[in-house]
């Protein structure tokens, strides 16, 4: 398997509904390490598949910086069963380069997922952690940061924004 691109804003695959993910192969297995690859590489703290232009619902955080005995782990077909409170952090993104923001968001949700193996797990979170799985599910769900932040605010990225697409298209066309 070639390495990995993350691609960028303005590409439409980041705009996909993701497809869940039904089988649980050595496939899945190559993508999941391919994908901690380029996160730890970018030194993003979470990566979702549509971000390598995978449109599957298959999420990977970096646990390591969260908490000093996490590791890399994934999150296949992730649901968010609740949410509660609310917070406000900075984000940034893999796909939108060199652009930051305020984003409010429920403090606390309560996640459904699968693990590699298939196995169901919930479990309820709060912090970074639920800040970065909401961002994460927020891909497999066609949806950015930049998104949800006031229209002003994006007014003022605007030139930004477009600049970042203007360069993927570049990017597109010289891999098609
Ligand atoms: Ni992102």
């Amino acid at each position: 398997m070639s390495k990995l691109r993350v691609i960028k804003y303005g590409n439409p695959i980041l705009r996909l509904k993701a497809k869940k993910v039904e089988v649980h192969d050595d496939n899945i297995k190559q993508l999941i390490k391919n994908m901690v690859e380029v996160m730890g590489e970018e030194e993003g703290i979470g990566l979702a598949a549509p971000q390598v232009a995978e449109s599957i619902a298959l999420l990977v955080i970096d646990h390591s910086l969260i908490d000093e005995e996490g590791e890399p782990t994934a999150y296949l077909n992730p649901e968010i069963l609740t949410a509660e409170g609310e917070s406000e952090m900075e984000e940034g993104c893999l796909s939108i380069p060199d652009i930051r923001e305020e984003v409010k968001r429920p403090e606390t949700i309560t996640v459904k997922y699968q693990n590699v193996e298939g196995q169901l797990f919930e479990k309820q979170v709060d912090g970074l952690l639920a800040r970065v799985l909401q961002h994460e599910i927020d891909h497999l769900n066609g949806v950015l940061f930049v998104d949800r932040i006031s229209s002003m605010k994006k007014q003022l990225l605007k030139k930004k924004l477009k600049s970042i697409a203007a360069e993927e298209k570049e990017q597109m066309s010289q891999m098609a």
